[in-house]
């Protein structure tokens, strides 16, 4: 709680500082490197194939939009979390799962300051007319001293969020805007470490 209200704080203090005196300079520019609340959790749907290959580019020559998604895995203290297991999984581009191979699908071991990065594509969206998933990838994160995570990820903007009852604001990826390519994702996974671990 007393984290919450300095975090509360802070961010008025914040607000303040991105006054007049500093022109045109975003109030929220400044995300924080880590929230003390563990990643939501969520469903695995049906689509999860165990045993993926450990890559950082899943692509396999599929045709789509390349994306980059790259973060940490950090603790409730904001410490990096090495040799987790961070493991993607996502349709590709027309919202197809490759559910006989490893297509759009790997894992990572997160290195000493907790990063993992991948190259995989954009996930179309999928379902009928009575029930459409936005855009979203699938993610579970193995760290050694903390339960495992199994969650979503979603892209900020995208139409179908609001109509995903899945759809939680607190997954979204943060995309860079800077001139590059291709697009850069961005995530921080916080999971809970249990002491001595
Ligand atoms: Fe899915």
């Amino acid at each position: 709680m007393l984290k919450s209200r300095r975090k509360i704080l802070q961010a008025s203090a914040g607000l303040v500082l991105a006054g007049p005196m500093f022109g045109q300079r975003r109030a929220l520019a400044q995300t924080p490197a880590c929230d003390d609340s563990p990643t939501p959790r969520q469903i695995e749907g049906p689509y999860y194939t165990p045993q993926t290959p450990r890559r950082s580019n899943l692509i396999d020559g599929l045709p789509g939009e390349v994306l980059i998604f790259e973060g940490r895995v950090l603790s409730t203290v904001c410490q990096p979390v090495p040799d987790a297991i961070v493991d993607l999984w996502s349709c590709d581009a027309q919202g197809v799962y490759d559910n006989s191979g490893f297509k759009l699908r790997g894992h990572q071991i997160t290195d000493a300051q907790g990063r993992f990065r991948f190259q995989t594509l954009v996930p179309g969206s999928y379902g009928n007319s009575s029930f459409r998933r936005t855009p979203h990838f699938h993610v579970k994160v193995q760290s050694p001293a903390s339960p495992l995570l199994t969650t979503q990820l979603y892209f900020p903007d995208h139409p179908l969020n609001q109509r995903d009852s899945f759809f939680n604001p607190a997954l979204l990826v943060k995309i860079e805007k800077k001139v590059q390519q291709p697009k850069l994702a961005l995530f921080d996974f916080v999971v809970p470490v249990q002491a001595g671990g």
